[in-house]
């Protein structure tokens, strides 16, 4: 006996081999948080204890978010003001602003305080079928401010939360000149606190001129791995610095941005087994020229992911819906892949794909119901939401 079963639905299961892993007039059951079955209602001999009709509503695993900088204080939208009046991204942040900005609002404010707000901006999230979100560090660059930040993280409720560490975003102000010695300190000192106090699952870096060089990024790398944590790392944003190759040289779970990147990169990765997780909300937002090497990475087999990158600097983007529709108008992503990047590439770039991202027996029962006629449509109707349920398992 199942506990529930959604019937009369159709089910967007996002297994590969068919389009979307469409079952059309399906059954998904759940039982004690996961899914138990999944199928054509003709093939289902089974009973549930509660009994749903979903009323031709398409049902997809929960949206999975795999990179977001969703705590922080105050906003940058002066800065985007500054942009519109000709300045660049790089500029400000040459000039003090940017990151570093969000770095002394962040450091000031109270836990609860950056609880709140963070809190506040997930109900998007929520309201818009995700049940998987990933949350960075990286606007505190010391220990109080980093671990302060990740226990923010680790207080969310609503999503299932997965944190990385970010302590090598930017050099902070104190450290200017001294970059190798604020990576001593990330390495010796704040990662190893963080990850003791349990506040971690994975290490992300900033590869960027205006951050840190590649030979920074590989000790805070080899730091991480001694620790057992995997990484990630924004890679080749604004030019390319080798990033992805890097990246697949630590076996990372993703190289993220990606604008920049070569094709012996890419062709690295796909022997890494890393992502590719695309963030067009930044492209947008900062209005990129560059598109990412889309075809290269279709031709070499890499998953391709997408999440919102919503931080206050270069994406201040709340719709997990919205990443669908860009990254169709902007990287020219089919309506599947696009949703394939926000569920199975997504989890796949938090290694969480055994749980996560796919509608299937074993997995964990999380899912969105949608009032559409076709899976297209979450891509297709940019500003809508159709979500009409969410469920989410608890276990994580
Ligand atoms: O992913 N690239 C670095 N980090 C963020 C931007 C952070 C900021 O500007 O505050 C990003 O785009
Ligand atoms: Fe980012």
């Amino acid at each position: 006996m199942h506990d529930a079963a959604f019937l009369n639905a159709s089910l967007a299961t996002m297994r590969e081999g068919s389009p979307y892993g469409a079952i059309r007039d399906g059954v998904l059951a759940l039982t004690d948080n996961l899914i138990s079955w999944v199928g054509p209602r003709t093939e289902w001999r089974g009973k549930a204890r509660e009994e749903h009709d979903a009323r031709g509503a398409w049902i997809t695993p929960g949206l999975v978010d795999c990179h977001t900088h969703l705590v922080y204080a105050g906003n940058r939208a002066h800065e985007f003001e500054l942009r519109l009046k000709g300045a660049t991204y790089e500029e400000i942040a040459r000039a003090g602003g940017g990151i570093l900005s969000t770095v002394r609002a962040t450091r000031a404010a109270a836990e609860d305080d950056l609880l709140e707000s963070a809190q506040k901006r997930l109900a998007q999230w929520q309201r818009e079928g995700a049940t998987l979100i990933e949350v960075k560090s990286g606007y505190g660059l010391d220990r109080d401010t980093e671990l302060k930040m990740l226990r923010v993280a680790r207080r969310l409720s609503g999503l299932s939360v997965k944190t990385t560490f970010l302590g090598a975003h930017t050099l902070p102000e104190e450290y200017k000149g001294r970059a190798d010695q604020y990576i001593e300190l990330v390495c010796a000192e704040v990662l190893p606190e963080a990850k003791k106090q349990g506040l971690v699952d994975a290490v992300d870096a900033f590869c960027e001129r205006i951050a840190f060089t590649p030979q920074q990024t590989r000790r805070v790398f080899e730091k991480a791995r001694a620790l057992g944590l995997p990484v990630k790392l924004h890679a080749d944003q604004l030019s390319d610095l080798n990033g992805a190759a890097l990246a697949a040289e630590h076996r990372a779970l993703s190289a993220d941005h990606m604008e920049f990147s070569s094709e012996g990169g890419i062709a690295a990765m796909k022997a890494a087994g890393s992502v590719a997780v695309l963030l067009p909300g930044a492209f947008y937002f900062l209005r990129e020229k560059q598109l990412p090497p889309i075809e290269a990475l279709r031709r070499h087999g890499v998953p391709i992911a997408l999440a919102t990158d919503h931080n206050p600097g270069s994406s201040p983007l709340s719709s997990p819906l919205l990443v669908l529709s860009m990254a169709c108008t902007l990287f020219r992503l089919t309506p599947e892949e696009a949703l394939a990047g926000m569920t199975r590439n997504a989890a796949r770039a938090l290694g969480m794909q055994d749980s996560h991202g796919t509608l299937e027996a074993g997995k964990q029962a999380d899912l969105a119901l949608w009032d559409i006629g076709a899976p297209a449509e979450l891509a297709y109707a940019f500003g809508a939401n159709p979500c009409m349920k969410v469920v989410r398992s608890p276990r994580r």
